[in-house]
């Protein structure tokens, strides 16, 4: 993990608290716990280390990748009502965009909040503390005049930060289909949570890929150059590099499938033999049989229908589906009703 920040904008570290269970430490416990379990699973949140976060940026680039492109699709063509709609003529507000990530497409929404005069800061966050530092540096020289506190953490972890220092309206990016990382119930879990957060006047904007033809979704996660392979078998190499395993990854192969009655895409490291792996900074070995699989990505993908659903749900309104010309991606705009009176405790419950 990358400490030596050398951007002068403002980086809040939070991934590494005073007390408690510092990031490597949990790293460590979440890898024993999902690879203990009968169907070995690992959280797709374990794959941005500075190697992760250059093959995703290379993915967004590949042609089978329409995601990427989809967005910033729909951020060049609607640019100007999103941000109008971001800052609501309300004066000031914090911009949070939650697993910024290289905010390739952030920037076209920030570069027209700024044309607009709109009074904002951005506060990017990410777990990846070489992602946040890259992109600083970045924002450094492509946007100087923008006004940014940076955030190295968890995404809750962040927004109890700036829920404790930095008072005043949120709105709160959830971009580039980070949302369809989750299984339903926590997907119901995170925004429930993520609803608890926000106040009346403050907004959601999450981006959604939709239901479509099978083999192109397919493609999207099973890319004929290897960089979806790549990246899914990094992650072996980061468990080796960074909590001492001994993973062969020439033993191990990338599989994806895309299932259209859940609505799901899978990736899954598999076993090419039966093979034993220590992780030191576990303390233990794991045994795979061959052909055994880690399942380590679901990506979910979405019905209009469910759009709406998804806000009656969790306590929000829905106030604008933005999406490209092809029906392949959506960024949804919910926000929180003006009028919502209800406890923090019962919010996202009532709708
Ligand atoms: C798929 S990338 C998306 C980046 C960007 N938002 C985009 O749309 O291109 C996901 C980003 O979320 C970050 N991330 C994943 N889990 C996170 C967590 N629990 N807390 C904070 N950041 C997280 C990753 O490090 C990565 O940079």
């Amino acid at each position: 993990m990358l400490r030596n920040y050398t951007s002068t904008y403002p980086i809040t570290d939070l991934s590494t608290p005073v007390t408690g269970t510092s990031a490597l430490n949990r790293f460590a416990s979440d890898i024993a716990d999902g690879l203990n379990r009968t169907l070995k699973t690992t959280s797709s949140k374990y794959f941005y280390d500075a190697e992760g976060s250059r093959l995703f940026q290379q993915i967004m680039h590949l042609p089978e990748y329409y995601l990427t492109r989809c967005e910033q699709e729909i951020f060049t063509t609607h640019k100007q009502t999103i941000a109008k709609q971001l800052a609501d003529g309300q004066g000031s507000f914090n911009l949070v965009d939650l697993g910024a990530g290289d905010a390739t497409k952030t920037k076209l929404i920030l570069q027209e909040l700024l044309q607009q005069n709109a009074a904002f800061t951005y506060v990017p966050v990410d777990i990846s503390g070489d992602a946040v530092s890259e992109l600083c540096e970045n924002l450094q020289h492509e946007l100087p005049q923008l006004q940014t506190q940076a955030i190295v953490g968890d995404y809750f972890d962040a927004l109890d930060w700036l829920d404790a220092t930095t008072p005043g309206r949120k709105v709160l990016l959830f971009l580039g289909s980070n949302i369809g990382n989750f299984a339903p119930e926590e997907r119901t879990a995170f925004l429930q949570k993520v609803r608890e957060h926000m106040q009346p006047g403050d907004m959601l904007l999450i981006g959604m890929d939709l239901c479509k033809a099978p083999e192109t979704i397919l493609q999207a996660y099973n890319d004929a150059s290897g960089v979806t392979a790549a990246f899914n078998l990094n992650l072996l190499h980061r468990i080796n590099r960074e909590l001492e395993g001994n993973f062969i990854v020439e033993q191990f192969a990338h599989f994806a499938l895309y299932d259209p009655q859940q609505g799901v895409m899978k990736s899954y490291v598999v076993s090419k033999q039966q093979q034993d792996v220590s992780i030191k900074a576990t303390g233990q070995t794991f045994h795979f049989n061959a052909w055994e699989a880690i399942h380590t990505e679901s990506s979910y993908k979405f019905t209009k229908q469910q759009l709406h659903d998804i806000a009656i749900e969790n306590g929000f309104t829905l106030q604008h589906i933005f999406q490209d010309k092809n029906d392949y991606f959506a960024d949804v705009l919910y926000t929180v009703d003006q009028h919502d009176r209800t406890e923090p405790g019962l919010r996202g419950k009532l709708f």
